[in-house]
Formats: C-alpha cells, structure tokens, sequence
C-alpha cells in the first residue's frame, strides 16, 4: 500500500539530503539564540540537565514517530493524518495533529522571522565595525536601539520573509536542499572558534559551572515545561515540520539512524552556543537573565575584543541568518504542501499567500518590542505570549497526539516495518512513546497548571 504512495512535492535524492535538510530545519535560532537565554533565565545546570533528559525521552522518540507517519503518509500533515487514520480505522479528528501544526506554523513563523530579523540586521552592524571594542553597556545601548524602532526591524522582517518565501517556492529539491549543503559545517566550525575564544575570556570555568552544574534550587516548575517546550522547539517536532520532511525520505533510509544524527548535531551544537556566550557573559558582568537580547548583547563585546572580530562577527551572523533561514523553511513547508494538495495552487502562489499572513502576524511580534511593550496578559508581551503558546503548549500537546498515534493506534506491522527495527529495539522505541513519552508530556503539563 504504502509503495503505490508517492509524494507530488518531489523526494530527498539521498539519505544525506535528508540528514542535512533535518538538521538545517532543527538547528537554528533555537540553539543559538534562545537556549542560551532560557537558560539564563532559568538558572543553568539543573535546566540544561532536564533539556537533555527531555531530547533523550520524548524528543528522539517523538521525532522518530514524525518521521515515519510522514513518509508512511507522503503528504502534508493534515493529509497524511487522514490517510493514515483511514487506514488503521480510526477517527478523522486525528487530522487535528495537522491543523494545529498549521496554526503553529504561522504563529511560530511570525516571531522566528522577527528574531532572524535581527541577526540580519547585525550582520550589517558587524560589517561596518560597530562592534570594534564596544562595552557591555555599549552593545546593550545598540540593542535597545534596534528593538525600540519598529521601521527598522520591520524593514528586516520584510526582508528576512521575502528570503524564506523565495527558497519556499522554489520547492523541495532545489530549494531546500542546495540551501543548507555547504552552511551547517561552516557554522559549527565558527561555534568552535567562539568557544575557544570563550576559553581564553576569564570567564570559562564560571560559565562551564553555569551550564553544567545542576543546582534544583534554581529550577522551577515553569522551567520544566519550558525545557519540555524547547526540546519540541530545538528539534521542530509537534507540528509536523518533520513530519513533511520526512514525507520526501526514501523509503530504504534508516529512520533511527538519521534521528539520532539529527538531534546529536542539534544538541551539540546548542551546548557549544552556550559554551561560547556564559564565560563571556561573565567575564563582562553582564546578565546571564537578559532575556531574547542576550546573544544580541554578548556576542559583540566578544567579537569588537577579538583580533579579526570584523570578520568573525560578520561571518558569524551571516551564518546564523543562514541557520534561521533553513529552520524557517520548514516551519512554513506543512502550509505550502496543503494549499498546494487541497488548493491545486502553485507553490510560489502558496507559498506567496502563506508568506504574506505571516509577515502580516509578524508585525505584531515588531511592535510587541516598542510601541505595543505595555499590551500585556499574564505579565507577557504579544512576543513572549507567542513564544509560551506555541512552544510550551501547542508543540507539546501536537506531540502528545503524535505520539498516541504512533504508539497506540497504528498498527504495530506496520510501525516496525516502517522504522525497520529489530525485536529489542522495536520493544524499546514502543515502550517510549507509548508509556514514558506520553507520561512527561501530561505530568509536566499538570505541574506547569500547578493541579499536581
Ligand atoms: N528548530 C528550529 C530552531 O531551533 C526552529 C524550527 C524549525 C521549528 N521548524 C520548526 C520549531 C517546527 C518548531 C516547529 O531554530
């Protein structure tokens, strides 16, 4: 059955190109920009320890299960959760997976392009030496200055969207792969050199002990859903991103192999992100709790101090603007597939009409900094509030469903011979998604409601 099924989008050509378009989804601004932050907000070691237990649980397994029912279902998520669900005779509400990853998709969009907006703007910042022997107290000043001016951070919002529909449009393989080729080893080599920068700063040993010394005094159960959300968020799982990447897998690739590649490269690379900025930030008495501006705050102290900081700076936020761009492709891809099947559109049509909704949502997200800072609900700005509600509650409950649904509903004939996997191993995948993924997604839920 599942062999007559083939993809009108078009396929990876091989396993890498599906390695490297995974990873180009996975690893982006999450890694660099906003696990730092979270961790800084949320008191270091004790939230980096149940991050990893939360990739290791419900993130490998979840990504795993996305994996297979995409390339079981070949479509885009609502029509894949359908056809499935036809298929093992079950409920149409399953296509709720799909709708809310749709949801997601915009609303995640619109703040991510804001974000990559930013690095954009600092790649210019970087380029003209502004950042040439600036002070903590300088580089917060250009921050500041950056997000209180809506022109200015709208001009790179436009722009950062216009790239994305751009590569969107021009579809699977020539698009979203040739994208990511060359730019991922590139920007884990520059991590590399930050870090042993970092080394060097006087503040190393202080910022290793921030990130790898567990202290639970420190960790709330707020921070516990928001490593839960960030582990969803860091890998794109729940919303079907993954999914519809994996609706372009050949059939005769390992999904276990490539999972663990994907969210091995993912976790190192945001370990290394947080190496490179906690000993800066403490050798500069700046503050580990700055919020979405600590990279934006740091990394230019790092880059005006260092020999050939121009051109490190630059290359660095270059390559980070490269990192957003192919995570946001996949954000808005499980949209462009559906208008494409159920509209017949174009994808530059599809991919013109999802682009301009989230660029309009993202205006929001501009304005969340400036002029609208005081609208707030829960003591949460529009940006914050978009952030805690896809990450901390859509993506979660998008991989709770995916993981009943992989764990519980398909048939388990066909679950093995999809993931290919031996007896045991079968046995232990299945034992995570049915009991202990489902389980921490609920339980961290209740807490996080405070009902437990
Ligand atoms: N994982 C990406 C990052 O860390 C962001 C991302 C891409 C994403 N696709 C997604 C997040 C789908 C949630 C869902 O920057």
């Amino acid at each position: 059955m599942t062999e007559s099924r083939q993809s009108i989008h078009g396929q990876w050509s091989s396993r890498w190109a599906f390695i490297l378009a995974a990873t180009g989804s996975a690893v982006g601004l999450g890694n660099i920009w906003k696990f730092p932050y979270i961790t800084g907000e949320n008191g270091g070691g004790a939230f980096v320890l149940v991050y990893l237990l939360c990739i290791a649980v419900v993130g490998i397994p979840v990504m795993m299960s996305e994996i297979m029912l995409g390339r079981r279902g070949k479509q885009s998520p609502i029509h894949t959760m359908r056809t499935l669900a036809q298929e093992e005779r079950a409920g149409g509400y399953w296509q709720l997976v799909g709708w809310f990853g749709v949801l997601s998709g915009f609303l995640i969009l619109s703040f991510y392009s804001v974000i990559a907006g930013w690095a954009l703007s600092y790649v210019v910042e970087a380029l003209s030496g502004t950042f040439t022997e600036i002070s903590g107290d300088q580089s917060g000043e250009l921050f500041t200055g950056l997000v209180s001016n809506p022109g200015t951070q709208l001009f790179w919002h436009t722009l950062f969207m216009a790239m994305t529909m751009f590569i969107v449009a021009r579809g699977v393989r020539e698009g979203l792969e040739r994208a990511v080729r060359l730019l991922m080893p590139v920007l884990f080599v520059l991590l590399l050199i930050l870090v042993g920068y970092a080394m060097n700063s006087g503040g190393f040993t202080q910022g290793l002990h921030f990130l790898f010394d567990p202290d639970f005094s420190k960790i709330t159960t707020e921070g516990v859903l928001t490593a839960l959300g960030h582990a969803f968020f860091t890998l794109s799982l729940g919303m079907g991103a993954i999914m519809i990447y994996g609706a372009y897998l050949p059939d005769d690739v390992s999904i276990t192999r490539v999972t663990m590649t994907v969210a091995l490269a993912d976790t190192v690379v945001a370990l290394l992100a947080g190496m490179a900025i906690f000993p800066i930030v403490f050798a500069n008495g700046l503050e580990p709790g700055a919020g979405p501006g600590l990279i934006f705050q740091t990394l230019p102290v790092a880059f005006g101090a260092m020999p050939g900081g121009v051109l490190f700076g630059t290359l660095f936020f270059v390559l980070l603007v490269f990192a957003a761009w192919s995570s946001a492709i996949s954000i808005i891809e499980p949209v462009v597939a559906w208008l494409v099947e159920t509209k017949g559109w174009s994808r530059n049509r599809a991919a013109l009409g999802a682009g301009l909704v989230t660029w309009v949502l993202g205006i929001a997200t501009v304005l969340s900094f400036n002029l609208w800072s005081e609208i707030k609900w829960f003591d949460k700005t529009i940006f914050d509030l978009l952030d805690y509600l896809t990450a901390n509650i859509l993506l979660p409950l998008g991989g709770l469903l995916i993981a009943l649904f992989a764990g519980w509903v398909m048939n388990q004939n066909h679950s093995k011979g999809e993931l290919g996997l031996e007896d045991t191993d079968y046995r232990r995948w299945q034992f995570l998604i049915r009991f202990v993924t489902p389980v921490a997604i609920v339980l961290v839920f209740l807490n996080a409601v405070e009902l437990i």
